[in-house]
């Protein structure tokens, strides 16, 4: 039977055997080798790519519909119709994982639903439960052959991680966070844009929503976040070439005025050192 799952290059999925597998970037990889059989990646955004390598082996692609931990890079809306064609023709089963993505933070809940692209199976995690763990798995008609009890784990389905996860999709609701994300992360978006512009290491703003990154020449990548700590505000690097911004949905539009303010100062202390 067909078992081989196709997933793209700079993609991350976990950290677990199988989605090390499915991790597209061998740093991940590496530290664990012989990894499991049965991944094989592609050039992201590449559909060629992805029809040269289905074969009769070949069960389902998985994808970031928003890449994360590979630097904040979307896939075109041509990639993933196509990949969704694709499956169809193919009678493939589309997987988004929406671990980093999903959960308001592009504006809309689900990533693919800015692609217009529906998956069989959706992963999630993360923003799910505001910061209590908890990770769980949409499977629709085409992917529907799970019966209780064929999935479990020692604290899995545990009713406070459910009741938090409750409470936060009500909260994203309630206080529309998910147009919060797509106006504040907008503005936010807007405030990169300038900066690359006034700071000659800076370029390549990008993002949807509040999942923002900018590229970082001279690897200062670290060096901006430590600054940027010291006038106290929070970034994080991705390596030493970008910077990922992915700030809580509930970010005001003060809260992105005092934000720019402290970026400046960081990044006007880095200028200085150049
Ligand atoms: C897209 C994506 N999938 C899955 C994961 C889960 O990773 P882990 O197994 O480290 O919790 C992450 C974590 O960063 C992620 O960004």
């Amino acid at each position: 039977g067909a078992y081989e799952i196709i997933s793209m290059d700079n993609s991350f999925h976990g950290r677990t055997l199988a989605t090390t597998a499915a991790t597209g970037q061998p740093a991940y990889q590496a530290t664990w080798a012989p990894i499991p059989d049965g991944f094989k990646q592609v050039p992201f955004n590449d559909l060629e790519a992805v029809k040269q390598a289905t074969s009769e082996k070949t069960i389902a692609i998985l994808v970031e519909p928003v890449q994360g931990e590979g630097g904040i890079w979307p896939a075109s809306k041509e990639f993933m119709q196509g990949l969704r064609a694709w499956c169809d023709e193919q009678n493939l089963l589309l997987i988004s994982d929406e671990v980093q993505a999903g959960m308001g933070r592009t504006g809309k809940f689900f990533s693919w639903e800015n692609f217009g692209a529906r998956p069989d199976i959706i992963t999630m995690a993360k923003g799910l439960a505001g910061g209590v763990p908890i990770g769980a798995m949409l499977a629709g008609p085409r992917a529907d052959i799970f019966a209780p009890g064929d999935h479990g784990t020692t604290f899995g389905g545990n009713p406070i991680a459910c009741a938090a996860g409750i409470a936060t999709i009500s909260t994203i609701i309630e206080q529309n966070l998910l147009e919060n994300a797509r106006t504040i992360g907008d503005y936010w978006g807007s405030k990169l844009e300038v900066f690359c512009e006034q700071y000659d290491f800076l370029d390549s703003p990008r993002g949807i929503g509040l999942m923002r990154a900018v590229n970082v020449k001279n690897d200062l990548a670290f060096v901006i976040v430590e600054k940027a700590r010291e006038h106290g505000l929070l970034l994080n690097n991705l390596g030493t070439k970008t910077l990922r911004m992915i700030p809580p949905l509930i970010l005001t539009k003060a809260d992105v005025d005092e934000a720019t303010e402290l970026l400046d100062q960081a990044l006007a202390d880095v200028a200085k050192l150049q």
